[in-house]
């Protein structure tokens, strides 16, 4: 029998196992995709941000926020017990570039949409300390300062439904959302009436706690509210899932 010893002092040898075991390992891993229709769930609920919350989404991004937090609950139990039901690809099919991230400085935050106040975020970002005295995170005061910048969202929407995300710019592509996600949602997706989609959602939320302004806060915690919240898990038993995997 060929002893280990034999293949580690062996270079050539080494190398063709080392590149033998990869091989298997990446097809057991690859093939299996192969015979799978689709990757993403099927389920109720998930849509494209609208003009406000991808606004947020984009402050997100800008202040780094990802570099923290990460936005993928991992199929653990002891993840499902602090966040809830583990992330499903659905939940993220509509992010470009996705937050699923690696990095937990602080919590996962793909559940974090309803956890919290309005009140609670906009505090919690401007001084973190004043609402958990252990807090590292830094303090983001600008966000309240700042006015929205928002004249350039719907050439946003359109960059984005270049990459694939259903906002409409054709009646036949409104009617497609129409029947897709329902015509509140729709009208929401319609790129020719972002800007007014924006300010009605601003107004009507009050985010920020500043009514009559639009502020980089306003946008940035309707998009921390919406996270998690577009499935309503309470449909689905957990074998429905399965399938996916
Ligand atoms: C230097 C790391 C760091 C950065 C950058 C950071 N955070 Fe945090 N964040 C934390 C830590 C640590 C906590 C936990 C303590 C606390 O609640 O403040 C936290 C908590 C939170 C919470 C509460 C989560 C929960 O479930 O209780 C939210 C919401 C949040 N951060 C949002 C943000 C947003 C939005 C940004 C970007 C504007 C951001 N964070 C940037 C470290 C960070």
């Amino acid at each position: 029998m060929m002893k280990h010893e034999s293949i580690e002092t062996n270079a050539g040898l080494l190398l063709v196992l080392t590149m033998l075991a990869i091989s298997i390992g990446g097809l057991v891993e690859i093939v299996p995709l192969f015979y799978i229709d689709e990757t993403i769930e099927k389920v109720e609920g998930v849509r494209p941000y609208t003009p406000l919350e991808q606004r947020g989404r984009d402050i997100y991004v800008r202040e780094g926020c990802y570099t923290c937090h990460s936005q993928m609950v991992r199929p653990f139990r002891d993840e499902d017990l602090r966040y809830g039901h583990y992330s499903l690809a659905a939940e993220s099919q509509y992010d470009h570039p996705f937050q699923w991230g690696s990095k937990r400085t602080g919590p996962d935050l793909a559940r974090v949409g309803g956890k919290y106040s309005n009140e609670w975020h906009v505090q919690h970002l401007v001084a973190p300390r004043s609402v958990v005295p252990e807090s590292i995170m830094p303090n983001y005061p600008w966000l309240l300062e700042n006015d929205l910048a928002y004249s350039d969202i719907a050439n946003r929407m359109r960059a984005l439904k270049a990459v694939g995300v259903p906002y409409s710019l054709t009646d036949d592509e409104y009617q497609a959302n129409v029947e897709k996600f329902g015509e509140d949602v729709a009208r929401l997706l319609d790129i020719n009436n972002a800007e007014a989609n924006l300010l009605a959602q601003a107004q009507a939320g009050n985010y920020d706690g500043i009514p009559g302004r639009v502020t980089e806060m306003e946008a940035l915690v309707a998009y921390l509210q919406v996270l998690g919240t577009m499935v309503d898990f309470s449909r689905y038993d957990e074998d429905y899932f399965v399938q996916f995997r």
